[in-house]
């Protein structure tokens, strides 16, 4: 062995190719964060949607965000461009393509069926497009997926009950897929309790419950998306660390955090990713799982999440993995299909 190989650089290296070829599960996932600017721009071709970007350098040039509304403004406006079931396939396709190069196991997939039907695009040709994809995916190679229908929360409750019963009647056709409700977009000024009744509906159909918390708002977002929405985890919540009683109690209940590393850069809920909290959350005892929320506006998909919070934080590969094994303990799969993603994860760990 050469000298090259123990020093400090070459050890981060091999991280990167342990993190690369980690099995991984994705719990955090936008699949309209996943339109790429060149898929933005051949859907804009293809449907006649003019784009006020004069190239796909424009449009990455202005990823430069200052906070959570500044993307969510071109993240809504991006998703214009995407009219027809074959738009929701390409797109999800696209994103499988990826997730599979980065060894994803696994993905819980959010998506926001009021961006759409706001537009006037139909909630069964948003279903069908990424359901599709997801299938076909799951038939090629056994590509785990499941959906999660978020709710816009800048719009109103009324709105999102409205949302639920246009969905209700494709919940039989989609059972294999849509198992949970969400609820994202601007979260400073819309709190959990604006959304506790439709909630309450939602958690009567029986389906699994998550909510964005503890991103741009405070740590009492999260005690109350716990306790009035009863979600089963909580979309970020870094900002739990605020509060010394949640986070003894997110310790305590195994309440998972689908943390997003370059998220939380890109939109300066962190100024430098050597600040961020993930490694101090995952050390109280947390069950916090790494993430890459809308990767194509950010800068990275799960592997890149993963290798950014090792290199800055200087994350030990015992960390890592502990990451990892969170991913899988914090899913919705059943315990059996748990059990076998942990097997194959702890099979990795020992042969590298
Ligand atoms: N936060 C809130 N809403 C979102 C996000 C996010 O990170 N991504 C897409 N919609
Ligand atoms: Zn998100």
């Amino acid at each position: 062995m050469n000298s090259a190989a123990t020093s400090p650089a070459a050890s981060g290296q091999a991280l990167d190719d342990f993190i690369a070829g980690l099995p991984k599960t994705e719990l955090h996932l936008h699949i309209e964060g996943t339109l790429e600017p060149e898929l933005m721009f051949a859907l804009a071709q293809r449907n006649q949607v003019k784009l006020p970007y004069a190239s796909v350098e424009a449009l990455r040039a202005a990823y430069d965000f200052s906070d959570l509304q500044s993307f969510l403004d071109l993240y809504y406006a991006g998703a214009d461009v995407l009219r027809t079931e074959q738009d929701f396939y390409d797109m999800t396709a696209a994103y499988i393509e990826r997730a599979r190069a980065d060894n994803v196991r696994h993905a819980e997939i959010f998506f926001d069926p009021q961006t759409h039907t706001e537009r006037g695009i139909a909630m069964t040709t948003v279903f069908a497009g990424i359901a599709r994809a997801l299938r076909d995916a799951r038939l090629k190679d056994g590509f785990g997926s499941a959906m999660i229908l978020c709710f816009l929360r800048h719009l109103s409750e009324e709105d999102a009950f409205a949302t639920l019963e246009q969905a209700l009647p494709l919940r039989e056709q989609y059972a294999d897929l849509w198992i949970g409700i969400g609820l994202d977009s601007s979260e400073r000024g819309n709190p959990p309790e604006k959304f506790a009744r439709v909630y309450g509906r939602c958690r009567e159909l029986g389906f699994r419950l998550v909510a964005h918390a503890g991103e741009e708002g405070p740590a009492a977002y999260v005690s109350s998306a716990l306790d009035l929405l009863k979600v089963e985890r909580i979309d970020h919540g870094v900002r739990s660390e605020e509060d010394p009683a949640l986070m003894q109690r997110l310790a305590r209940e195994r309440i998972a955090l689908t943390v997003c590393p370059l998220s939380n850069l890109k939109l300066c809920v962190v100024k430098d990713m050597a600040e961020h909290n993930i490694a101090r959350l995952l050390d109280a005892g947390l069950a916090v799982t790494v993430n890459s929320d809308d990767p194509a506006y950010f800068g990275g998909y799960m592997t890149a999440n993963y290798q950014a919070v090792a290199r800055a934080l200087d994350l030990s590969r015992e960390q890592v993995l502990q990451l990892a094994r969170n991913g899988i303990e914090a899913c919705f799969l059943p315990g059996e299909d748990k059990l076998a993603l942990t097997a194959e994860l702890e099979q990795y760990a020992a042969a590298h």
